[in-house]
């Protein structure tokens, strides 16, 4: 077959793949057969340049080229609905459509009302040609590129019948495993967690690196379609022709034609919409017919002819019995509600968090207190309110923040710009120390699995442990249970720990539990520093001169090594044995061969990914650099990389190495 052939065969093909994964959620083929169909056409493609097509399956990975949003008028404005939360307001709804259709019968179109961010799709010949969010409803930015990487949004559309030109409207959101995996990685990196889907949802499509929107696998439903050429009046219609074009449409959309059909399709939905993989916070009502849309018009925000109708957010209502207060392995103190155990979404909830004594204060909890615990979008159920009616004789004292930390006495700390209390001693606060060791010993860190949480706990309460380096010290014969009855597994933590010296360097520094300093951080400066002697005395400037380390982590590492406590520690555990410095091997795919030059990487690369080639720079002493200048030594470029990039980089004279050619420079 001809490779122009090919290539064309392999796009058709992972368009239909993809439709059938992402959209009618019935893959055909295995992830692994898919994966290979999209490496061979990333191979072709990168041999044939000339072939290139802006809407190939494999653009679906985004750039990591920085996307400057530009701000674009809609052709139609992007209202907004009216809300209301409860059955009378939807049958005020149903009259009023009665009698501004003047007794006209009419059929309501009843859709699920998505809880993400609305964006408007262009599409122009079958293509997807732009994707605007709806900003302020007139204006909104321009994000197609970060739009071209949702999977089951189609690039090009199926079948025939579409309007040469139309838009097409609807939700992009985040489906809760995605969101639950993406805050637990943010919560092992220790940077702050999106609140719930739409939020993450939201941020991660303003984002300005495509790959990063590509990564986090968000999903799209679509609910209405404008233009001048749509041929149907019914809207339930439209959508269902819409369905055969490719797009996802959701399969709850239903008509009915009476209050008591729409009451119905509520009451399923309040309870059905749990088991949906998005999230969800109510219902929209549609008349059905476009003319009798037109007919009814619209008011300054909203149209006549629609209405939302909420879900409430799920709500108990139970007592508060106390109220204690929880150290982390960081010493922030976090206030927490014990209640009396209340069914709510599910669950038996009997704890709820009260965040910090910010949000404690605004709530002015009393013990004893009847109080609304709410699951929304979060996931942790929260007090957000007290029933204050219901104070009486019994109810108990206020409940106020403590001054003093519930583990060990110390008195709390406030840093400047933070919400949380601190017990600034973490020397000698159990908790502290124990979610240190925890840390430690975690499989991403110094992976010492024959050791737990309760094990952890019960060395330290017999004394045997009161830091990491202890560890090392630990014998057979003293964890070895009364009568030796542990001697096998006593054998075995004794060995994991002496084997845990050996993990990376990198590791060694993940595991220390410097604050702020997560898994890639580490990684980072274990490449940098490659010995922990020069991390150790590495100054602020030095290390805000590393890609990828800010501020907050450079600031950090240097309290951490001003402390002599710490200092004492790592002195220790090398001691012990523990890996301090990189390894021979290491070292070895390390050289000066890039000393001294600037470098700017561009575009999309199928060898390695981006931030592979910026470690490899910094690897080799090179120093990587976000813009071009007449300092920069060369351009390290992949495909796609920028037309004014490209023709500045012309300008100044600087070569433009590819790939291959980097690699061998390194080689
Ligand atoms: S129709 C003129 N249908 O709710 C009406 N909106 O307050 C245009 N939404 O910004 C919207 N699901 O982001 C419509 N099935 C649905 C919806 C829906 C969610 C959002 C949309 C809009 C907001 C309206």
């Amino acid at each position: 077959m001809e490779t122009k052939e090919q290539i064309e065969r392999l796009r058709s093909e992972l368009h239909r793949h993809n439709y059938n994964y992402y959209v009618l959620n019935a893959p055909e083929i295995s992830d692994m057969e898919f994966d290979r169909m999209m490496r061979d056409l990333q191979e072709l493609e990168n041999a044939h340049p000339e072939w290139d097509d802006p809407d190939s399956p494999t653009k679906r990975v985004g750039s990591d080229l920085n996307n400057e949003f530009v701000q674009v008028s809609h052709r139609y404005p992007m209202l907004s609905l009216s809300n209301t939360y409860n059955k009378q307001e939807v049958a005020d709804f149903y009259e009023r459509v009665q009698s501004g259709l003047e007794g006209e019968p009419f059929e309501i179109c009843c859709e699920m009302k998505y809880d993400g961010l609305s964006i408007s799709l262009t599409y122009e010949h079958g293509r997807l040609v732009r994707a605007v969010t709806r900003g302020d409803g007139t204006q909104g930015d321009d994000v197609t590129e970060n739009v071209k990487t949702i999977r089951c949004i189609p690039l090009r559309l199926h079948g025939t019948g579409y309007p040469e030109e139309f838009e097409i409207r609807g939700e992009i959101l985040m489906p809760w495993t995605s969101f639950e995996a993406l805050n637990q990685a943010r919560e092992e990196r220790e940077e702050p967690l999106f609140a719930n889907p739409r939020n993450a949802a939201s941020g991660t499509l303003k984002s300005k690196n495509s790959s990063v929107v590509a990564q986090r696998r968000l999903d799209a439903y679509l609910y209405s379609l404008l233009g001048e050429q749509i041929s149907a009046d019914g809207h339930f219609e439209n959508l269902e022709q819409a369905r055969t074009w490719g797009f996802k449409i959701s399969d709850g959309m239903k008509k009915v034609s009476t209050l008591q059909g729409i009451y119905d399709f509520i009451d399923y939905w309040d309870v059905e919409r749990r088991n949906l993989p998005v999230a969800t916070d109510g219902v929209v009502l549609k008349v059905n017919s476009q003319r009798q849309q037109r007919a009814l018009g619209y008011t300054a925000k909203s149209p006549r002819w629609a209405i939302a109708y909420k879900f409430q957010a799920e709500r108990a209502r139970t007592r508060l019995n106390t109220v204690t207060f929880q150290v982390g392995r960081t010493g922030a103190v976090t206030p927490v509600a014990n209640m009396d155990p209340v069914q709510l979404a599910g669950t038996v909830v009997r704890r709820a968090t009260l965040h910090n004594a910010d949000v404690m204060k605004q709530l002015d909890l009393h013990i004893g207190d009847m109080v609304y615990v709410e699951k929304g979008g979060e996931i942790i159920p929260k007090i957000v309110g007290v029933d204050t009616d219901a104070r009486g004789k019994e109810t108990g004292e206020k409940a106020e923040f403590i001054v003093h930390c519930p583990e060990c006495g110390a008195e709390l700390v406030r840093y400047e710009g933070e919400a949380a209390w601190y017990c600034p001693n973490d020397t000698a606060c159990p908790p502290q120390i124990k979610g240190r060791i925890e840390h430690f010993i975690s499989r991403k860190a110094m992976n010492i699995d024959s050791l737990g949480p309760e094990t952890v706990d019960e060395y330290y309460r017999r004394g045997l442990i009161r830091d990491v380096a202890d560890l090392y010290d630990i014998q057979v014969e003293q964890i070895n249970g009364e009568d030796g009855t542990r001697e096998k597994s006593a054998r075995k933590i004794v060995r994991s720990i002496a084997d845990s010296v050996k993990v990376p360097f990198e590791r060694v520094v993940f595991a220390l539990g410097i604050r702020f300093v997560g898994e890639i951080a580490a990684k980072t400066l274990a490449r940098h520093f490659r010995t922990m002697e020069a991390l150790a005395s590495a100054s602020l400037d030095e290390l805000l001169q590393i890609n990828g380390i800010g501020t907050v982590i450079a600031e950090s590492v240097i309290r951490y090594f001003a402390d002599e406590k710490n200092r004492d520690l790592v002195h220790r555990l090398q001691e012990k044995g523990v890996s301090m410095k990189l390894s021979e091997e290491e070292l070895r795919a390390q050289s000066d061969k890039l000393a001294g030059r600037s470098i700017v990487v561009s575009g999309v690369f199928s060898h390695h990914s981006r931030d592979e080639y910026k470690t490899m720079i910094e690897q080799h002493g090179g120093k990587n650099v976000g813009s071009i200048s007449a300092k920069t030594s060369f351009v390290l470029a992949g495909t796609n990389m920028g037309p004014a990039k490209l023709e500045k980089a012309g300008k100044l004279g600087i070569p433009i190495l590819s790939e291959d050619e980097f690699l061998k420079m390194i080689e």
